[in-house]
């Protein structure tokens, strides 16, 4: 069974001692990525574990992306991937994702949504000319046992149409991973239902980081009570069952080791969810998904996300 609580290392906050509490309340499946400013924290972070009688590699299950569309030669993308290795302090990854359909360094933080949007644009276009030869050096790292599974993150069904068609006419491993952005009010019901009729196994990213919003607005009041943050009643707790419930795994994260515990045991609870207790947090979550245009409105939405989800549409 694959990995179903995943903890993120983006945040400034990751250091080793915050890994070593996300070890220790039960998190073995960690996100990382080239563009992450903390990767020496979180190889220092292995490093430790790593050294503990009994610790094994086996134990951890590492996913890492690489930074946009891999479209450069072969030897330089495993040059770059060998050294992200280093970095954590690893020989493999479990998971390499290309974590963007973008160029190597692109700003992520000021993308232009509308040349996105245009099919002829320079980012779609980009995208459409470059993915089969960035598939075809990420199925070579697989070959090369540099990572056991590859995938993609922030890729739509457009991006995933294209890439699996390529795959049918000239091979290649099989995209096993999609991280996307996720959340109570963001369900990316059809690229779930794409990706999971494809056995596409779904990492939905940034759960938690918009659902104190879910709070202010009047219509949800009392969907979920106000009060202390790890109850098991908290939207952060909730968003963690319902998404495992769903077969989608958390990317998530939080500095202070109470909370990261009570996410990675509603996580648990999520996984162990009958069909009866699913569909109704399914309702509870179309509420928040009712009030999409609010939520959005106070800010709780991940807008880089958003413009990769209209790439190439027009
Ligand atoms: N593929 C991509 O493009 C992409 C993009 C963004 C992120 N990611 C991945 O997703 C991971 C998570 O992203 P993220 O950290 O931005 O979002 P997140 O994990 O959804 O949310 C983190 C925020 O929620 C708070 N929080 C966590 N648990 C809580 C709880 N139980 N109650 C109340 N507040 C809680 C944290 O505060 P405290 O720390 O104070 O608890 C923090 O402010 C990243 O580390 C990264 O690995 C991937």
């Amino acid at each position: 069974m694959p990995p179903t609580q995943i903890y993120g290392t983006m945040t400034s906050t990751t250091s080793k001692e915050t890994l070593a509490s996300a070890i220790t309340v039960g998190y073995r499946s960690f996100d990382l990525a080239e563009r992450y400013e903390t990767g020496k924290a979180v190889g220092e972070g292995f490093k430790a574990y790593l050294e503990i009688p009994g610790r094994k590699r086996s134990d951890l299950w590492v996913v890492s992306k690489l930074d946009g569309l891999p479209s450069e030669g072969y030897e330089a993308v495993k040059s770059r991937v060998v050294e992200m290795l280093k970095l954590a302090n690893l020989e493999y990854f479990d998971v390499l994702l290309i974590h963007h359909p973008l160029r190597r360094g692109a700003n992520l933080d000021s993308l232009d949504g509308e040349d996105l949007r245009d099919p002829n644009g320079q980012g779609w276009k980009f995208f459409a000319e470059n993915i089969e030869t960035a598939w075809g050096s990420m199925s070579r790292l697989v070959s090369d046992g540099l990572a056991t599974e590859v995938g993609v993150s922030n890729f739509y069904e457009q991006h995933l149409k294209l890439l699996q068609s390529s795959i049918q006419a000239k091979g290649g491993s099989p995209v096993a991973w999609s991280q996307s952005y996720v959340d109570g009010a963001h369900h990316q019901k059809a690229l779930v239902d794409h990706c999971q009729a494809n056995s596409i196994q779904v990492m939905a990213y940034r759960p938690l980081a918009f659902s104190q919003v879910y709070q202010m607005i009047e219509p949800l009041a009392g969907v979920f009570p106000v009060g202390e943050q790890e109850q098991p009643e908290s939207p952060q707790a909730l968003t963690m069952e319902w998404l495992a419930s769903r077969g989608i795994s958390p990317v998530s994260s939080s500095a202070d080791e109470g909370r990261m515990k009570a996410n990675f045991e509603a996580g648990r609870r999520g996984e162990a969810a009958n069909p009866a207790w699913a569909s109704e947090m399914q309702k509870v979550f179309d509420k928040v998904a009712a009030e999409l245009e609010t939520i959005e409105m106070y800010g709780g939405v991940d807008e880089c996300a958003g413009c990769f989800e209209t790439m190439g549409a027009g």
